[in-house]
């Protein structure tokens, strides 16, 4: 196992601890009353999400450290099939863990199907929320010399020169930030913004001149090419 996956499963487990400790409070928590009633059988969606996943993204779209997901551009351009995928086997080097009994996590195949139902039903937007956007994945690399271009029009305003922070927004090259999140999340938040924050969408980033889908993976590949090179045991099994 290497250094990094070390320390991610560490990271987890510091997390998973604080969400634990925290859950008492939470109202879908299940009561002494409740019993027999085991973990796999918990069928209710505000339940299982607010056991499992407020914590990281956010009850009701307010402030988290991850992508909330009541934003409706993103939920207008994910498939399910995508989304079980990240929620099923988690991401790895990030802090999103695998969920899927199967890959050792606690929840059914289908308790994850009812919060990807569940997170659709209680939070899609207008139906066109997602009119024009780019696609939510693209199998075509961008080029980060392009990329510069494309930040230099279209984000420098906000996160100031080559990335390092401005006045309005702060650094989108900080080593630790690009080295917890991967690309696919980068081009997610490019596409949909994270409206709670401040960060726009793909529309808005310059009033009238919506990102065009060259535009997103190119900026997310010079986004990717700014993320230090993994150092130390590590480095052998991230290295593919
Ligand atoms: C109108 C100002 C504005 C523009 C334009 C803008 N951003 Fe942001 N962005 C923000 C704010 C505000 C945040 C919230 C965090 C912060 O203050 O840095 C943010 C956050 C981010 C994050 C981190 C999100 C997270 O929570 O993980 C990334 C990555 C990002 N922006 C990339 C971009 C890219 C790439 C562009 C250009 C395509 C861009 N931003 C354009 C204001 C802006
Ligand atoms: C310990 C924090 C944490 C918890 C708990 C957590 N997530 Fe995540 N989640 C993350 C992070 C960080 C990412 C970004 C991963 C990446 O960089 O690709 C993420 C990514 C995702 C994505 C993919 C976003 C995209 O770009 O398409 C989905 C969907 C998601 N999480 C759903 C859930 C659901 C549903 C739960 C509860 C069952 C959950 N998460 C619990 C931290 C967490």
């Amino acid at each position: 196992m290497s250094t990094r996956r070390i320390k991610s499963l560490v990271a987890i487990a510091l997390l998973a601890a604080m969400l634990l400790s925290g859950c008492d409070s939470l109202p879908g928590r299940p009561t002494q009353a409740d019993l027999p009633l085991r973990p796999s059988d918990v069928t209710d969606f505000a339940a299982l999400y607010g056991q499992n996943c407020a914590g990281c993204h956010g009850a009701d779209g307010k402030f988290a450290a991850a992508l909330a997901m009541n934003n409706p551009v993103y939920l207008a351009i994910v498939d399910d099939a995508s989304m079980r995928r990240v929620i099923a086997d988690g991401v790895m080097g990030t802090a999103m863990p695998p969920f899927a009994q199967s890959a050792g996590g606690s929840l059914t195949d289908r308790q994850i199907d009812i919060l990807i139902a569940g997170m659709r039903k209680t939070w899609a937007g207008a139906p066109d929320a997602g009119a024009g956007a780019p696609s939510y994945s693209s199998s075509t690399p961008g080029d980060s010399d392009r990329g510069t271009q494309v930040y230099a029009a279209k984000c420098q305003s906000c996160h100031g020169p080559e990335g390092k922070g401005g006045s309005a927004a702060g650094s989108v090259v900080d080593p630790f930030y690009l080295s917890l999140v991967s690309n696919q999340y980068l081009r997610t938040i490019v596409i949909a913004g994270r409206p709670e924050l401040g960060q726009p969408d793909w529309k808005n980033d310059v009033a009238g001149q919506p990102l065009t889908p060259d535009q997103v993976s190119d900026v997310v590949a010079w986004l990717a090419s700014k993320r230090p090179p993994v150092s130390g045991a590590g480095s052998i099994a991230q290295s593919h």
